[in-house]
């Protein structure tokens, strides 16, 4: 395996494979367990499947947290002639790498994932839609699709049930947006990734306009446990109102970098201290987590458990769950200017306050950078910031901010030093 990240975690579910087993070897998944929840599945009523999910509290592991169970009912429900599943394996977000190692290390957990939202949800086709950077996540899936045909667990009449799924690997556009779903969706279609103006939402109205759920590809990973041993064993795992586990990868200034699974009960500077040996270099400033538009983290915050309902209380999210650790010797301003150049990049165009917004941020944080900023110059960046949470119309332009308001809020003084 290629992928450079050390699995820091032991008590794992959906790492538990990953370096333990041949990936390219569908009869070790097999003889570890794995279509036994796809076998259970296709004897399973298509709702019954939905609740189980629904019942288990997975919510999308792709940033956006939305209930897995809830999604699938929408296209459930939906009447049409064709309905797909996509996989979301696009993986821009920096510092983040767990859908590349789930890919990479254990690609049948994914496909059995897929095959049983499929089924559930009355989808015939499916794409797992894959950074285009990530050629040995493409030849892996490749490799780990044409086993399953042979073996009976993907195509025609799968396992006997009657039920067809087909699925293809579809190469990433090469831009951050195409993770966006619906900009994911238009790549697929062959068209420019930009994200559409929603409702109508994919579960609805999606690919090609037919029914489509997209979920992330560790979300995927989790079905087949779900089903397996129950969504009471799942809710055992982790907060009551979080529940199950989630990969978290520990960057920056750690002693220790690297990816760990872990249920949600612990606070982010347990999850630094016990697997990434604690900040390098000097004391923890911050951290950012869940990627370049997560939230700024302070010491304090970071020894609080953040369950999904206490990250809705306080308007922060851990996102994708990259933990990006700055030490004290790191400036803000120069964290910031790296994030606004990086946003400044992606901004796909289509609308005017991201479009503009990305670029004028910069420009600010920039004056910053070089001690040209003034109090003036400061609140203005932060009333640009606050209209770009609200006007632009997809998630890149309106959380791209999160980290400069979070900034001016706990290192207003050493900005303004600057
Ligand atoms: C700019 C942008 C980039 C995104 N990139 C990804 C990505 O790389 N992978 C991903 O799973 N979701 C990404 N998302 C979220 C998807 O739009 C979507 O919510 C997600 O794939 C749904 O899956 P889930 O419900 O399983 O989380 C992105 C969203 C935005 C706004
Ligand atoms: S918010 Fe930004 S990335 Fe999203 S559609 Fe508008 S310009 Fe494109």
């Amino acid at each position: 395996m290629k992928y450079n990240a050390k699995i820091l975690s032991t008590d794992n579910v959906l790492l538990k494979n990953v370096g333990n087993i041949d990936p390219l070897k569908i009869d070790e998944y097999i003889a570890n367990g794995g279509y036994e929840a796809l076998k259970k599945a296709v004897t399973m009523d298509r709702k019954a499947i939905i609740d189980s999910v629904s019942d288990s509290g997975l919510r999308g592991r792709g940033g956006a947290n939305f209930p897995t169970g809830r999604k699938w009912l929408f296209t459930y429900n939906a009447t049409a002639d064709q309905k797909y599943l996509i996989i979301n394996a696009d993986e821009g977000e920096p510092g983040t790498v767990k859908d590349r190692i789930l890919m990479e290390g254990d690609p049948h957990q994914i496909i059995e994932g897929m095959v049983i939202a499929a089924y559930a949800i009355g989808a015939t086709k499916g794409f797992i839609y894959i950074r285009g950077e990530y050629n040995d996540s493409i030849k892996t899936m490749n490799a780990a699709i044409k086993q399953a045909e042979e073996k009976g667990m993907l195509g025609k009449n799968i396992l006997g049930s009657g039920f067809d799924f087909e699925m293809r690997v579809a190469m990433g556009g090469g831009a951050y947006i195409c993770g966006e779903e619906t900009a994911l969706i238009d790549s697929i279609e062959g068209k420019r990734g930009e994200p559409r103006l929603k409702p109508p939402y994919p579960p609805v109205e999606g690919l090609f306009k037919k029914p489509t759920i997209v979920n992330n590809v560790e979300t995927i990973a989790n079905v087949p446990h779900i089903i397996a041993k129950g969504s009471e064993w799942f809710r055992s795992l982790g907060a009551s109102c979080s529940p199950g586990t989630k990969l978290f990868m520990l960057c920056g200034d750690i002693n220790e970098p690297g990816i760990v699974e872990t249920p949600i009960d612990l606070s982010f500077e347990d999850v630094i201290e016990k697997f990434g040996k604690g900040a390098n270099g000097g004391e923890i400033k911050f951290a950012q987590i869940g990627g370049s538009s997560g939230n700024i983290f302070t010491p304090e915050m970071l020894k609080k458990v953040w369950t999904y309902e206490r990250c809705c209380e306080f308007k922060v999210s851990y996102g994708t769950g990259s933990i990006f650790v700055c030490n004290d010797s790191r400036s803000i301003v120069d964290h910031l200017l790296t994030v606004a150049e990086f946003f400044e990049h992606e901004s796909c165009g289509k609308c005017t306050p991201c479009r503009e917004g990305t670029h004028r941020v910069k420009q600010i944080i920039e004056d910053f950078a070089f001690g040209e900023g003034t109090v003036s110059d400061l609140e203005i960046l932060k009333e640009l910031c606050l209209i770009m949470k609200r006007s632009p119309i997809c998630g890149l332009g309106q959380a791209c901010v999160n980290p400069v308001l979070d900034a001016i809020e706990y290192f207003k003084g050493e900005i303004l030093a600057n």
